[in-house]
């Protein structure tokens, strides 16, 4: 998945499904936001929320700090004008659209990067990271989410199961691109980043609910990550197949009235 996607369609999708992308990071946000607060230097001024999405980690980190000013950056045009109408009225709080390694040196000096997803799609990340390194204060703070591997993701993994191609791969610009914890390890040190401690966060990924839970799920997964790739780069007759394979397995994983699936994060945190 490249960048170019999430500055275009990819991205015009995200903003329309924002409501429900939000409910599947639901069980995660309140880990990320506690490790946030937790990290944060004392007297934070500059806190910059890399692909911020529709924002939702920018509004619950500016009402954490409200001494500070955040920034949500986003490649996505789309995108930032759902963060900036849902947070209307929040004056602590502003987005800027635009590539963050380059767009956050207007910010600098950064006292807290934060980021929930939205760092793994850098094609060069060693240099993203050290661009972002670079705007810091200091002894500034780093804390950013990331899935873990495929394997522990159930969302992603039944497309794989069934013989479908599985998602873009751990190490390659995409939603498993820090699965490997050695990997980002590595990484964070050669762009200049220190201290770097990786937390396991196990979550229920929620894809479906409310009056049909199998065909909210459906449509979820029609429109969002690997499962909507494969949908569209399918023929008519295996478009067919999936779907069906789809409904039957969101009908096994349906209780108590929802879809929930597995779900495996990192929450990483370093110092500049
Ligand atoms: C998986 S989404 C996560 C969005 C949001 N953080 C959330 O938790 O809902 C990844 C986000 O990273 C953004 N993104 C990807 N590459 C980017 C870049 N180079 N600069 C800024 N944003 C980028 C995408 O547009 C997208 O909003």
């Amino acid at each position: 998945m490249e960048q170019a996607e999430w500055a275009g369609t990819i991205g015009d999708v995200w903003a329309e499904e924002w409501r429900r992308t939000d409910r599947s990071f639901a069980g995660l946000a309140t880990a990320l936001n506690a490790a946030i607060r937790a990290n944060a230097l004392a007297g934070a001024r500059t806190i910059a929320d890399i692909g911020c999405g529709a924002g939702v980690t920018s509004i619950a980190t500016a009402q954490a700090f409200p001494d500070a000013q955040v920034t949500g950056l986003d490649i996505s045009l789309g995108l930032v004008a759902v963060a900036r109408e849902r947070s209307h009225g929040i004056p602590n709080l502003s987005f800027v659209a635009g590539d963050a390694p380059t767009a956050i040196h207007d910010l600098a000096p950064v006292d807290l990067i934060v980021s929930r997803h939205g760092v793994m799609f850098f094609d060069d990340p060693v240099a993203a990271f050290a661009a972002l390194r670079s705007a810091m204060t200091p002894g500034g703070r780093l804390v950013f989410s990331c899935f873990r591997s495929p394997r522990l993701n159930g969302w992603a993994s039944w497309l794989s199961d069934g013989g479908a191609p599985p998602p873009p791969g751990i190490g390659a610009p995409g939603p498993f691109a820090f699965a490997d914890e050695g990997a980002v390890t590595h990484m964070l040190a050669a762009a200049g980043w220190g201290d770097a401690v990786a937390e396991p966060v196990d979550y229920r990924y929620r894809a479906g609910e409310g009056e049909d839970p199998i065909e909210d799920a459906v449509s979820f997964f029609t429109r969002i990550g690997p499962t909507a790739r494969a949908l569209r780069d399918a023929s008519p007759a295996e478009r067919a197949v999936l779907l069906d394979r789809m409904r039957a397995l969101m009908a096994e994983q349906l209780k108590h009235g929802a879809v929930d699936f597995d779900a495996a994060a990192w929450i990483w945190t370093a110092r500049a």
